[in-house]
C-alpha cells in the first residue's frame, strides 16, 4: 500500500501484462468513474470497451493502418502543432524533451507500442453526443480521469491516448455507435507489465505558474 495520494500514484502505463482483465472488475471501474461531476449531472458520456478478442481484432487493425500509412482523422479534431498557445506549447516541448532524454536509444519503441495500441487487453473508447459544447467535453475529462484513478485503485494501469481514436472506421466497425455519438477519446487499460516503457515520469509547473489564490 502507498501513502503517497492516487493522483500522485498514477501515471501512464504504454506495457501491459498478458493477464486480461475481468469483466467484473471492468464493470466496477466504469461505475466508480460514473461519480465524476458533470453540467447538471447531464452525465454526456458513455463508454465502449473491447476486450479480448474485440481488442485483439482492434489492435491488428490499427496496426496494418499504420503499416500502409493510412492518414488518419478523428471526429474531435486537436490544433496543429504551431496553434497551441506559448504555455502549452512550452510544456508540450519540455514533455517531448524529457521523453527522448529518458528514452535514449529506446525511443523509436515509444513510437512503436502507439501502432499496436500497446498491445492493452482492453481498449477503452469514450463518447459524447455530436451537439455538446465544451462544458460537456471537461465532463467526459472528468469521467475519464475517474476511469484511470478507479483503475489504479484496482491494481490496473493506463494511458489515455488520442492514437487510439485516430481512426473511427475501425471502432465503428466494432460497436454499434450511434450517429448523433462523436467518439472523443481513447483509455488503454490492463495490469502493467515490468518495461521501460512505464518507468517515464512527468513533471509539472511550478505550483505558482498556474495558481492564483486572492484572499
Ligand atoms: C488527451 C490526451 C491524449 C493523449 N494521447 C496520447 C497518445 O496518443 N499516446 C501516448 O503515448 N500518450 C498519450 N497521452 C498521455 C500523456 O502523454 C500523459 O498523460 C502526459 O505526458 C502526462 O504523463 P502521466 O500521465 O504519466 O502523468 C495523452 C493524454 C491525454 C490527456
Amino acid at each position: 500500500m502507498s501513502d503517497q495520494p492516487l493522483t500522485s500514484q498514477r501515471h501512464a502505463t504504454r506495457a501491459f501484462s498478458d493477464r486480461s482483465v475481468n469483466h467484473t472488475t471492468l464493470r466496477t471501474i466504469i461505475k466508480e468513474a460514473q461519480a465524476a461531476p458533470s453540467w447538471e449531472n447531464t452525465q454526456p458520456w458513455k463508454a465502449y470497451l473491447a476486450t479480448g478478442q474485440v481488442a485483439k481484432h482492434l489492435r491488428q487493425s490499427h496496426l496494418e493502418r499504420n503499416r500502409q500509412g493510412q492518414k488518419s482523422w478523428t471526429e474531435v479534431m486537436p490544433l496543429k502543432k504551431d496553434q497551441w498557445a506559448a504555455f502549452p506549447q512550452a510544456n508540450l516541448d519540455a514533455w517531448r524533451q524529457n521523453m527522448l532524454a529518458f528514452y535514449g536509444d529506446d525511443a523509436p519503441k515509444f513510437a512503436a507500442v502507439q501502432r499496436d495500441l500497446f498491445n492493452a487487453p482492453v481498449l477503452a473508447y469514450l463518447t459524447m453526443p455530436k451537439d455538446s459544447s465544451a462544458y460537456s467535453a471537461y465532463d467526459l475529462g472528468a469521467f475519464g480521469y475517474g476511469i484511470l484513478l478507479a483503475a489504479q485503485n484496482h491494481g490496473l494501469g493506463g494511458v489515455p491516448a488520442y492514437e487510439l481514436v485516430r481512426y473511427p472506421e475501425e471502432i465503428h466497425q466494432a460497436f454499434d455507435i450511434p450517429d448523433d455519438q462523436v467518439i472523443f477519446m481513447g483509455l488503454a487499460l490492463g495490469y502493467p507489465a515490468d518495461s521501460k516503457l512505464n518507468q517515464l515520469r512527468t513533471t509539472r509547473r511550478p505550483l505558482d505558474d498556474i495558481l492564483t489564490i486572492a484572499d
